[in-house]
């Protein structure tokens, strides 16, 4: 099965050669599967809380590896906060299809319980980008890249953070707009209309995040 323009795009950003890559709240392991099949990193982890999916994809990765696949990957069913990557190693965690709030607290998680490891991120919640940029704006992540994909008339934000990176990462995105795409331009207005709606619950705050997406000229 083709992967979708969303997972692609999120295949598409891991260019850095990484030890380990934790494909988290997986589900069916689409991802996973294909950075496998791209051979992105010696270890592919497939994590998702669900046990008849991780039971299921963990008997079809038995099925269809070659045999030098058959050490380069890992299932496990269990919370993605608690995962516990190996110190010494360089690893990426994917965290994708989970709403914001939920994300920020995989990554609050994640970096808190492993203070000596080196974890770079690419994420892509549904909704709430903003509370996740700034989030990780307070764990101390530089931009890698990112990148606005429109599927299904829906649009995510894929954002790759490292601690290494010296880039600022914008609360509101910088370099992933590209100012005469009609597709962007309906993604910025629906941003408006919805922090618009969100001002009855918190004026000041949300003022604040409606004067920075006015701001962008698009
Ligand atoms: C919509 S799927 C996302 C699949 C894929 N990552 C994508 O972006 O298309 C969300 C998955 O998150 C998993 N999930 C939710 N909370 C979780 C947790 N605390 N730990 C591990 N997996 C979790 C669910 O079981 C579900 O399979």
């Amino acid at each position: 099965m083709a992967l979708s323009k969303r997972l692609s795009a999120i295949a598409s950003m891991v260019t850095t050669e990484y030890d380990e890559i934790w494909d988290c709240c997986c589900d069916h392991g689409f991802l996973g599967i294909e950075l496998l099949k791209q051979n992105k990193a010696p270890k592919i982890h497939f994590v998702d809380i669900v046990p008849e999916l991780m039971q299921s994809l963990r008997n079809m990765l038995e099925r269809f590896s070659t045999d030098s696949q058959r050490t380069a990957w890992q299932v496990h069913c269990q919370d993605v906060a608690r995962i516990d990557p190996s110190p010494n190693k360089r690893h990426l965690v994917i965290i994708a299809g989970v709403g914001g709030d939920l994300l920020v607290q995989f990554l609050s998680q994640i970096v808190l319980r492993n203070p000596h490891c080196q974890i770079d991120f690419v994420v892509c919640p549904v909704h709430h980008s903003y509370k996740v940029r700034s989030h990780m704006q307070t764990l101390n992540m530089g931009l890698v890249d990112e990148q606005i994909v429109c599927e299904n008339k829906r649009f995510y934000e894929v954002i790759a953070v490292s601690p290494l990176s010296s880039e600022p990462l914008s609360r509101i995105g910088n370099k992933m707009w590209q100012l005469n795409s009609k597709e962007h331009k309906a993604y910025l207005q629906q941003l408006r209309a919805h922090y618009g709606r969100m001002l009855n619950q918190d004026a000041e705050y949300y003022q604040g995040v409606l004067d920075e997406y006015k701001a962008l000229d698009c």
